[in-house]
């Protein structure tokens, strides 16, 4: 197979072109290469998509593509250059403007309405989400054939969001002690999808020119799980102490990632369906997931042999400070 990724320097793209190149496939990455390297055994086509037209800049002969874009504009020209190939187009679960419900799945949620110009995606969920619409929609109508995939949290190795790779840094730092703050309750939906998975499934469905929508969501699981999970893949031993999410309100302690923040945690009832998709269609669709415990082992491991990556989330003096202010409270 011939294959076109729309990106290769860094994290998922790059995943995917590891994979093709790995099971034999021609692979051309086409990005600035500002990001990043390329993997080895790839072929790196030099495209700006703000300011090249890649109808000038690539060859037009590729069986599939996959593209990780995030404004309209990028996914349009790539599309009308390219409109043969089998398209495998990576949205997000931020094109649902409910994050409520559990068990959601593309059959069950409705979209956004899409952004059909070049915004900032930092702006914020719903503008990153209704541009990933307009993307999805350019491709289904442009491409001849193509799939959508909507990720969840994608984690692993090269993970530079700092977000899930709070939690393999903190329960490998003997130095911080045994007892860990464990953010609201341990039966709280948590989904998480490692990326080699992720890619796994995206070269496995260019090759059989899978078609449809689909969430990229690994199996819904509970933060209590979740966190066992990854302390047995890190050999640690340690307790963990929940703390109440109205505790860490009232504490200003920020949900989701950042400064102060706790990652993966999120405020209940308002996100009960974000970390909780139907993972059985991925799964019916030919998806396969390593174990947690893998996934915190390798993700620790990169993290090791790369400490500049940035880890956001509390620091060990704020998580000190909350289970004391938390042991005196109780
Ligand atoms: N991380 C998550 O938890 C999460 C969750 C849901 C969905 N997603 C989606 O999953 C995908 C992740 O993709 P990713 O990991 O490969 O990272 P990414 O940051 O989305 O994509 C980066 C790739 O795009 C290329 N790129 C950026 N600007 C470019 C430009 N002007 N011209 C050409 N190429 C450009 C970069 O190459 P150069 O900079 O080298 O040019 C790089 O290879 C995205 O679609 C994201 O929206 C992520």
């Amino acid at each position: 197979m011939k294959l076109l990724v729309l990106g290769g320097s860094v994290f998922l793209s790059r995943a995917v072109a590891e994979e093709a190149v790995r099971r034999g496939h021609d692979v051309v990455c086409a990005c600035r290469g500002s990001s990043g390297s390329l993997p080895d055994g790839t072929r790196h086509v030099v495209l700006d998509r703000d300011a090249d037209d890649p109808a000038a800049v690539l060859d037009g002969d590729f069986d599939a593509v996959v593209d990780v874009a995030r404004h309209p504009s990028r996914v349009r020209s790539a599309v009308a250059a390219l409109p043969d190939a089998h398209w495998i187009f990576v949205s997000t679960i931020n094109v649902y403007p409910d994050n409520t419900t559990p068990g959601g799945h593309p059959g069950n949620l409705a979209l956004l309405d899409p952004i059909e110009t070049d915004e900032d995606p930092a702006t914020g969920p719903d503008v990153y989400g209704a541009m990933k619409v307009a993307c999805e929609q350019i491709v289904t109508d442009g491409a001849a054939t193509s799939m959508v995939i909507r990720p969840g949290l994608i984690v692993g190795p090269d993970d530079r969001s700092g977000r899930y790779t709070y939690w393999p840094a903190r329960l490998a730092d003997k130095a911080a002690g045994r007892e860990v703050l464990a953010p609201g309750a341990p039966e709280d939906p948590v989904q998480i999808i490692d990326v080699r998975d992720l890619a796994t499934w995206i070269v496995d469905s260019a090759e059989q020119r899978r078609t449809g929508i689909f969430d990229g969501v690994g199996p819904a699981t509970t933060r209590g799980a979740l966190l066992a999970e990854t302390i047995k893949g890190l050999e640690a031993d340690l307790d963990l102490t929940w703390v109440p999410q109205e505790f860490l309100v009232e504490q200003k302690v920020e949900p989701w990632s950042g400064p102060r923040s706790v990652p993966l945690w999120l405020p209940l009832p308002e996100y009960a369906g974000m970390l909780a998709h139907d993972a059985d269609l991925p799964i019916a669709a030919g998806l396969r997931n390593r174990s947690l415990a893998e996934t915190a082992r390798d993700t620790l491991a990169w993290l090791r042999a790369n400490p500049d990556a940035e880890v956001t989330g509390l620091t060990r003096d704020e998580e000190a400070e909350l289970l004391a202010a938390w042991r005196e409270r109780t």
